[in-house]
């Protein structure tokens, strides 16, 4: 099967129950700060789940194009990629479990002939800490359907010690959990999330991948990683809101998001083990294979940098085609990564030429059908990738010259945290190329000792640094930075008051006003604006504290920051609190200290606390007076207020 014939059947089939097929959304999301890209078919129709209704009807079906960066480093395996296309079906308070779970079913099994014999599903167990019950019903709904094909499906718990135990329906804790956020404790308040109910391709026993490896005398279950299962497909019920005192309540209405992995889906429609296999890869391995003069399977090691090289050109592509061009901004810092490490790759497989102008053909060519922007941009996307190929090149000659230098001086030479920084700062050099180069000598730096090295460089000099951490601010005059701070009470007042399900999706600030647009189903009253302008109002004359601090990302969360998305973030964030105790403040001289002593100052009485690039004002009694003058809608479910 093609590629373009599995997009269209899936569509086609959920348009014959009812669906209306809508586009995908750009993969950077329009209305939503808190992330960079879009890494799930779910996230841009949050506010339907929240009860905003949607202009298509309460069912909808498409294929969303994603882009998850935290997999970069994954990918290289038979199954992992950045970039990737999510079948998702929406139910938005229509109908519930028996339609989603027999619809899908009969999806794979009649509309794609897969053999239900190699199908395997789980179901959500319950957690009594948040009091949900076990899901009885999914499981139920399974049998029958099983049965209708002349499968018994037995129900099993406790596979993750006992093993498959003859079971086809198995019982899992809060890995069968979805929300955006993740487990049920992750979840901000005002979060949706619900149990759900995967679905597994059995490939058999003998053609486990890792026969010789750290599975090989462990127990194997349909979520052991081990390679003989794939997920393919996971139905969402969602049904819940997590309340700020923790609890979970019933949303107004029950939905089903569904979101099937278009790649793997087309894997296995071939019974075909590796994704890069498929008509979405083969292409760009078979060029890769005719300039480089290696074959694919040669050895792990070649196998690992094809798929790593069509991987990220794939994604570089499909960004650029989004606009995403290589920057060191925001998206675009992604771009640069994907092009770059593709360079790095290819140089391991013996390419020494140019080669991603002329690769950027042959990737347009499998998606010109379903996504006509990205021929439309062939020539633009070519020239903006050849052009960061060629600076790149000629950044790893320099590069490489300098430690070899650094080598021939000192023979016990070490690539420490300076060294790397003082690579990125002269020459660009990425951090993750010297780790790699640390790596093949057998040495370790860690993106810590990078970030230590980098800002102390940042304190000693002074340098622009206020300008990269302007947190998306026009110009960080006086007033703008008041507004800024201004912004984050604002966003908890909103939260204070009108609940929260509130969640900043986008703000924007001028000399004059400040924007804010936020997730709220309906127009305010006046009495709820009055509210709100007094709340920020006895906030700023109480002359609350505004404190920085540098902490892990765990940590912060852990203190109750506020980020939605939080996989965008690095390791290491930027916490502004407004409130609580003074002495907050990050010592300059001394991050670790300052990570240290964070955790003593998870103190109650803060009123906000995000993520946050900064400036901010010392105190809010700076801020002065303020006062909400416009409010509209700005979409279905999307408010935006102005204030001076
Ligand atoms: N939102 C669900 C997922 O991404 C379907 O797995």
């Amino acid at each position: 099967m093609q590629p373009d014939e599995l997009r269209n059947l899936y569509l086609n089939s959920f348009k014959k129950y009812g669906h209306a097929i809508v586009p995908s959304a750009s993969i950077v999301p329009e209305n939503d700060p808190t992330t960079l890209f879009t890494g799930s078919g779910m996230q841009p129709m949050m506010e339907y789940f929240l009860g905003a209704p949607h202009p298509k009807g309460t069912r909808i079906v498409n294929s969303q194009i994603c882009f998850r960066s935290q997999d970069i480093e994954e990918v290289g395996d038979n199954r992992h990629t950045t970039f990737f296309e999510m079948l998702g079906n929406w139910s938005f308070g229509d109908y519930f479990k028996k339609e989603q779970l027999r619809w899908v079913f009969e999806f794979l099994t009649k509309n794609l002939g897969l053999d239900p014999q190699n199908l395997y599903v789980s179901a959500y167990e319950g957690n009594s800490k948040i009091g949900v019950d076990r899901d009885k019903e999914t499981p139920a709904i399974w049998k029958k359907l099983f049965a209708e094909v002349g499968i018994v499906a037995e129900v099993v718990e406790n596979a993750v010690e006992k093993g498959l135990q003859g079971g086809r329906i198995f019982y899992y804790g809060d890995g069968n959990w979805w929300s955006r956020a993740g487990a049920p404790k992750n979840m901000p308040a005002g979060e949706p999330g619900g149990p759900d109910s995967e679905i597994f391709y059995d490939f058999g026993v003998d053609r486990r991948l890792h026969e010789n490896s750290e599975f090989k005398n462990k127990v194997c279950h349909i979520n052991c990683d081990c390679g003989r299962f794939l997920e393919i497909g996971n139905s969402v019920f969602m049904q819940y809101q997590k309340q700020e005192d923790g609890s979970f309540a019933e949303l107004p209405k029950k939905n089903v998001d569904f979101g099937g992995g278009f790649e793997r889906i087309l894997a296995v429609t071939q019974d075909e083990i590796d994704i890069f296999k498929t008509g979405l890869f083969s292409p760009i391995i078979m060029y890769l294979e005719k300039i480089s003069g290696q074959k694919y399977n040669a050895s792990e090691d070649s196998t690992r940098s094809f798929r790593v090289i069509a991987d990220h050109m794939r994604a570089a592509v499909m960004l650029a085609a989004n606009g995403v061009y290589p920057s060191n901004k925001k998206q675009g810092y992604f771009a640069r990564r994907l092009v770059r490490r593709s360079i790095r790759y290819a140089k391991m497989i013996g390419i020494d030429q140019l080669f991603t102008a002329d690769l950027v053909p042959v990737i347009v060519e499998i998606y010109k059908d379903s996504y006509p922007d990205v021929s439309q941009k062939l020539v633009q996307i070519q020239n903006a990738l050849a052009l960061e190929e060629n600076k790149f090149v000629k950044t790893i000659e320099k590069g490489l010259k300098v430690i070899e230098k650094y080598q021939e001086a000192k023979e016990s030479f070490v690539i420490d945290g300076i060294t790397a920084f003082k690579l990125y700062e002269t020459y660009g050099f990425p951090f993750e190329l010297t780790q790699e180069i640390a790596q093949e000598k057998g040495q370790k730096i860690s993106l810590e000792e990078f970030e230590i090295a980098k800002k102390l460089h940042s304190d000693q000099s002074r340098s622009s640094s206020a300008d990269k951490f302007k947190g998306g601010l026009q110009d960080s005059s006086e007033q703008t930075t008041k507004y800024h701070t201004t912004t984050h009470l604002l966003h908890a007042a909103l939260r204070k008051i009108l609940g929260k399900h509130v969640q900043q999706k986008g703000s924007n600030i001028t000399v004059d006003r400040l924007r804010f647009d936020f997730s709220h189903p309906q127009a305010l009253t006046q009495e709820e604006k009055q509210k709100i302008q007094d709340q920020i109002t006895t906030w700023i004359e109480a002359v609350l504290p505004v404190t920085v601090a540098h902490m892990s990302k765990e940590e912060a969360l852990k203190s109750g920051a506020i980020a939605f998305f939080i996989e965008k973030y690095p390791d290491e964030v930027t916490v502004y609190t407004i409130g609580g105790k003074q002495d907050l403040t990050a010592s300059a001289e001394n991050l670790a200290d300052s990570v240290q002593k964070t955790d003593e100052n998870t103190s109650p009485d803060w009123i906000s606390k995000e993520f946050c690039g900064g400036p901010h004002v010392k105190n809010t009694s700076e801020i002065g007076k303020i006062e909400i003058f416009r409010e509209k809608a700005v979409s279905a479910g999307t408010r935006r207020l102005y204030l001076r």
